[in-house]
């Protein structure tokens, strides 16, 4: 990807997420100097397998395993304990991350109450959230009643702070009719603890990534979730609250658009989703169940089962228009080797007539039945190649026409949850 015209590139979901972007970034950061998620929160769940072991990534950017420096831009919402138990647990399987994970000062903390509204609002709702508190961070951002993690700097401030949001949060607990309220006193006990862990990792994250482009390093920006659950762009409101598209990246790393070079969106080789909302080409149980187990579609923060189905062109040919995307990865082409046929959906029709693009209104998406063609399957193992003209013809013309369809090249397809279990498209 990176190259001398290519510099700074853009990683994001092209689907509801769970696309494997982990991996792809993973391996991409092998050649980048810095990787900055750049939104999200502990509701993701980027699983790497570096050959030596899985290990499963919520805060930190997935190019620490390669030793990237790794920062976590402002438009996160950061789960400090979550952070701090991951890198522990980084730390103790060998990897490095001191002098190399480092915080945005503008990063909004989710701190135990956000939790708790979080559920208290599921529990109406029914949106399927993770149950992270993300939603009530990005409240508090935008309602600009948030803590930061620049706020640490000066905890009596911080103090006050606390207080009166965990008195608001407690009124609005009992507003959703929850019993569980949260504590003053836990909370400012909390951040008290967590100053002098953050502070030290704490720094100017948008200046840091602009300084590392001054000096000509590659950077990588590392989207979390899929662009059909971005706030904006998504099946609304079955969404999580951040731009999770590739505008966001810009925003939430702390860099001026022009500063991006490429955008590569990252595709199962079919569909999933987890959480309600809309799915047009989920497949029926019997063979939902069949994907899920070969491809362990199990969501990797929550465990829950994720729900599966055909890969969908009208939603991908979105994510390349609402992410203006320069390429595609497509992941996890494997799980499909024992079907022998494979039906792709190519539009949509609504009231009878073709709809080619992803509508607004819920009750619009709910209606459209996909167009299904179908196409011959491989029936051949695909693990162990590693050149795209080694593809059996069945599966080389299965990405041939996703490329088609989706209206974005196609430069790598990945055949296994390893490393080296992926094919770079010359
Ligand atoms: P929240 O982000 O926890 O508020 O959840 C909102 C929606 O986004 C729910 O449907 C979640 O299942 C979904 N979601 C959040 N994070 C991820 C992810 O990393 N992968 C897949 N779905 C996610």
């Amino acid at each position: 990807m990176f190259g001398p015209k290519i510099q700074c590139v853009v990683v994001v979901g092209a689907q509801w997420g769970d696309e494997g972007k982990g991996k792809v970034v993973d391996v991409l950061a092998e050649r980048a100097d810095m990787v900055v998620r750049y939104q999200g929160g502990a509701n993701a769940g980027h699983t790497v397998d570096t050959g030596d072991g899985e290990f499963v990534l919520h805060q930190v950017p997935s190019g620490v395993l390669q030793g990237a420096v790794c920062i976590v831009g402002n438009g996160v919402a950061l789960d400090p304990e979550t952070l701090f138990t991951e890198l522990d647990a980084l730390a103790k399987r060998g990897v490095r991350v001191d002098h190399k994970v480092f915080v945005s000062d503008r990063a909004h903390l989710t701190l135990p109450y956000h939790k708790m509204l979080d559920r208290a609002r599921e529990q109406r709702e029914k949106i399927g959230t993770t149950g992270r508190g993300i939603g009530p961070t990005y409240e508090d951002k935008y309602g600009r009643r948030g803590i930061r993690v620049g706020d640490l700097r000066h905890l009596e401030r911080a103090r006050d702070l606390v207080c009166e949001r965990v008195t608001h949060a407690n009124a609005m607990l009992g507003l959703l009719g929850a019993a569980e309220r949260a504590d003053a006193g836990e909370h400012e006990q909390l951040l008290r603890r967590l100053a002098p862990r953050l502070l030290p990792i704490t720094v100017d994250a948008g200046r840091v990534v602009w300084e590392a482009l001054a000096r000509g390093e590659s950077v990588l920006l590392e989207g979390a979730q899929g662009a059909l659950l971005d706030v904006d762009h998504g099946t609304y409101p079955y969404v999580t609250s951040s731009n999770t598209t590739a505008g966001g990246a810009a925003v939430g790393a702390g860099i001026g658009p022009t500063a991006i070079d490429a955008v590569l969106g990252v595709v199962k080789a079919y569909t999933t989703r987890v959480g309600n909302g809309p799915l047009p080409t989920e497949a029926p149980p019997d063979v939902a169940a069949r994907i899920r187990e070969l491809g362990g579609e199990f969501g990797a923060t929550t465990g829950r089962p994720r729900r599966c189905g055909w890969f969908d062109a009208v939603v991908v040919r979105y994510a390349v228009r609402v992410n203006g995307l320069t390429g595609l990865a497509v992941t996890k082409l494997d799980v499909l080797d024992s079907f022998d046929e494979i039906p792709v959906c190519v539009g949509y029709r609504l009231d009878g007539e073709l709809f080619d693009s992803m509508p607004a209104d819920l009750e619009r998406i709910d209606r459209v039945e996909p167009i299904y063609e179908t196409l011959p399957g491989w029936t051949k193992p695909l693990k162990d190649v590693r050149r795209l003209a080694d593809l059996p013809p069945a599966a080389r013309a299965y990405v041939d026409r996703l490329q088609d369809l989706s209206h974005a090249p196609v430069r790598y397809v990945s055949i296994g949850t390893r490393r080296d279990q992926i094919i770079e498209v010359a």
